[in-house]
């Protein structure tokens, strides 16, 4: 569904992205794993437009898709949650949700999205009427994944839904993630975190200095030397259980 091959990204004279590829299929969800400022963000930003490669191809449902404009490319049905969020705070979360319908038209009914939007977590529809700053950290997070679902995508790029949270609430954002896997969406996270990894994660790919350095099933990456060295692997507590796709 998303390809990117051999991408090479610079930011001003500094070359950030090294020959990057990595792929998501229909229904996966893939974490693209690293320590911070290994180039992750810089991964996603490019996917959406507002970095252009100097060299190598994005490629989304079989169309290139590099050097188009990002409004184009989430038109075409690619969704991106930022990393600081995005929503607008002065805004309350059902108007939060509500703007993103209006923001990609077409395709789906707007209740109908904004229905799909609480549906992936519910406790939303509780603080519909609470604005940015009356929020928990792990609520923002929530809302910046359910506005980026009422975009109704194909694909959802989010960019480190786990950071900052307290650990009791990790379960319950990864949780809405994993819903959405079962309407049938495609994900790519980005995550500085390993422990962080959802257990229904089903392709995992570990950048260090703009190089991805392992691509393969995440049960591999925790054998991985360079993995282990790179990221501190230690072993997870628990194996890998069920993917929510099964
Ligand atoms: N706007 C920018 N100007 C200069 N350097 C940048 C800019 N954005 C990112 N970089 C550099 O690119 C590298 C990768 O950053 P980033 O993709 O944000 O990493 P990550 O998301 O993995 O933490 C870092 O070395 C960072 O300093
Ligand atoms: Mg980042």
């Amino acid at each position: 569904m998303l390809t990117l091959a051999d991408l090479d990204v610079f930011i001003h004279t500094s070359h950030i992205l090294r020959r990057v590829s990595l792929e998501v299929g229909a229904r996966e969800v893939v974490c693209l794993v690293g320590r911070n400022g290994s180039g992750k963000t810089t991964t996603l930003r490019t996917i959406m437009g507002s970095l252009r490669p100097a060299a190598g191809r994005v490629e989304f449902r079989g169309k290139p898709i590099h050097g188009r404009r990002t409004h184009e490319i989430a038109r075409l049905g690619l969704g991106w949650a930022p990393e600081d969020s995005g929503i607008f705070p002065d805004l309350t979360v059902a108007e939060n949700i509500e703007i993103a319908t209006w923001t990609r038209p077409g395709g789906r009914p707007a209740a109908e999205r904004i229905d799909l939007a609480y549906s992936v977590f519910p406790v939303l529809h509780r603080y519909r009427a609470r604005k940015g700053p009356e929020m928990s950290g792990g609520e923002r997070k929530m809302l910046s994944i359910a506005r980026t679902l009422a975009l109704d995508p194909e694909m959802l790029l989010l960019d480190e839904p786990f950071e900052g949270l307290a650990p009791a609430i990790i379960p319950a954002v990864s949780a809405g993630v994993a819903a959405i896997t079962k309407l049938g969406r495609a994900i790519l996270i980005a995550e500085s975190n390993i422990h962080h990894v959802p257990e229904y994660t089903t392709r995992l790919y570990v950048i260090e200095r703009g190089e991805i350095v392992f691509g393969g099933p995440p049960d591999d990456a925790w054998r991985d030397a360079t993995v282990t060295r790179i990221i501190g692997g230690a072993p997870r507590p628990t194996p890998p259980s069920r993917s929510p796709l099964q």
